[in-house]
């Protein structure tokens, strides 16, 4: 196991903050700092040369690295700005089987996915509900695939659940009706081993800005590899194209590989910290950062259950990893009384959700929960609770 009171050193904000919000922004860490610094000074020592010298191979060595992390094949992950983009872009790209209309996605799936599809007239979405609130089983995705199914969307983890889906029961029961399945990993880089064959989806989005701790605009996309000379998106840029400095206005030639999933110039600054925060996490590990969070998640619902308040997320180890939402009948004041106290948590409509970055040490960790516990208490209870 790695040594996570020298890893919290890291990352400067856990010595000003109990961290519970890791699921959405994951903390600077000294190496993403030192990398950003390090942007300014390339671009100022070098100017346009830099491109060459340093922004593309960095850029090379970012989509390698998010291989490693999905254990995904060489040439097969591209970079987009959000996970919204790159999610418009298999909406456009991929090669959805022909005559089918519909769309199939989780009720508990982030607004965006559904939002990709339902700005798209020429899909029928339908939602795959959830009975209790928590969880989807994948045989009730199974149950609605049928022949006008084209495409199965769906978070790897709910957000406001941190119920862990099994990717692989769903892909396989859209490919058994000839349908693909795409995956939003967001929830999961960076905090469950991902493997994005053995999982079995035609593609997969994500990215670095919460457990990855590498700040927004470095999401990223996957392609299995036999599906990518197939993916024409519709809307590109010139970065996509086979040889971009070739300059061909009046003809567009695809790249051979992911890269033609992306568009136009990077935003470099971001990826200087993307990657920072990328090769940070593979070095410490995606499996242990997987068991020391769902030791921390562990005690919070053991927590929650002793002073009785309700949680939405599984008590099996294996179906969650990070995440734990609380009920709350007044979750932004919650969040706002948890802030003033030094606690950064995040509220969610009737939810608190908790998400401790995997360097919270267990005495912050109850610390955190004695506030949490307190402010959720109706405001004429709480100095009972405190004492
Ligand atoms: C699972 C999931 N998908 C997509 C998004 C949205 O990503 P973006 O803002 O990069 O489009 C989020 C944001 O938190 C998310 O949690």
């Amino acid at each position: 196991m790695p040594d996570w009171g020298a890893l919290r050193a890291e990352f400067p904000l856990l010595d000003r903050c109990i961290y519970f919000n890791a699921c959405s922004l994951g903390p600077l860490p000294r190496s993403g700092r030192a990398a950003l610094a390090r942007y300014g000074q390339d671009w100022d020592e070098q100017g346009t040369p830099v491109w060459f010298t340093t922004w593309l191979p960095l850029l090379e060595r970012f989509r390698g690295r998010v291989a490693e992390l999905l254990r995904a094949p060489a040439g097969s992950t591209a970079i987009a700005p959000s996970v919204s983009v790159a999610l418009s872009t298999l909406a456009t790209g991929l090669p959805l089987p022909q005559g089918r209309d519909k769309v199939l996605i989780g009720e508990l799936d982030f607004p965006t996915v559904g939002h990709q599809w339902l700005s798209r007239p020429e899909y029928e979405v339908e939602f795959v509900p959830s009975h209790d609130g928590m969880t989807i089983p994948p045989e009730a995705f199974a149950e609605r695939i049928d022949s006008r199914t084209a495409l199965v969307v769906t978070t790897h983890l709910f957000y406001t659940t941190g119920y862990l889906q099994n990717v692989r029961a769903i892909a396989d029961a859209a490919h058994a009706a000839g349908a693909l399945c795409v995956i939003d990993g967001y929830q999961t880089c960076g905090c469950v081993p991902l493997d994005v064959e053995a999982m079995g989806c035609d593609a997969f989005v994500g990215g670095c800005l919460k457990w990855v701790s590498g700040g927004p605009g470095n999401a990223f996309l996957y392609v299995k590899p036999e599906l990518i000379p197939q993916v024409r998106p519709r809307g590109t840029g010139w970065f996509a194209t086979r040889d971009p400095f070739a300059f061909t206005l009046q003809e567009l030639t695809f790249a051979d590989d992911a890269r033609r999933l992306e568009t136009g110039t990077w935003a470099m600054a971001c990826h200087y910290a993307g990657l920072a925060g990328l090769e940070l996490v593979l070095e410490v590990g995606v499996d242990n950062i997987q068991e020391r969070l769902r030791d921390l998640t562990d005690r919070i619902l053991q927590r929650c259950d002793a002073a009785g308040v309700r949680t939405f997320t599984p008590r099996e180890r294996e179906l969650r990893c990070g995440i734990v939402t609380l009920e709350c009948d007044r979750p932004e004041e919650v969040e706002a009384e948890l802030h003033a106290a030094g606690v950064i948590v995040d509220s969610r409509p009737g939810r608190i959700r908790l998400s401790p970055h995997w360097c919270v040490t267990e005495q912050e960790l109850e610390r955190g929960m004695d506030l949490v516990i307190t402010s959720l208490s109706p405001p004429g209870e709480q100095s009972e609770r405190r004492g």
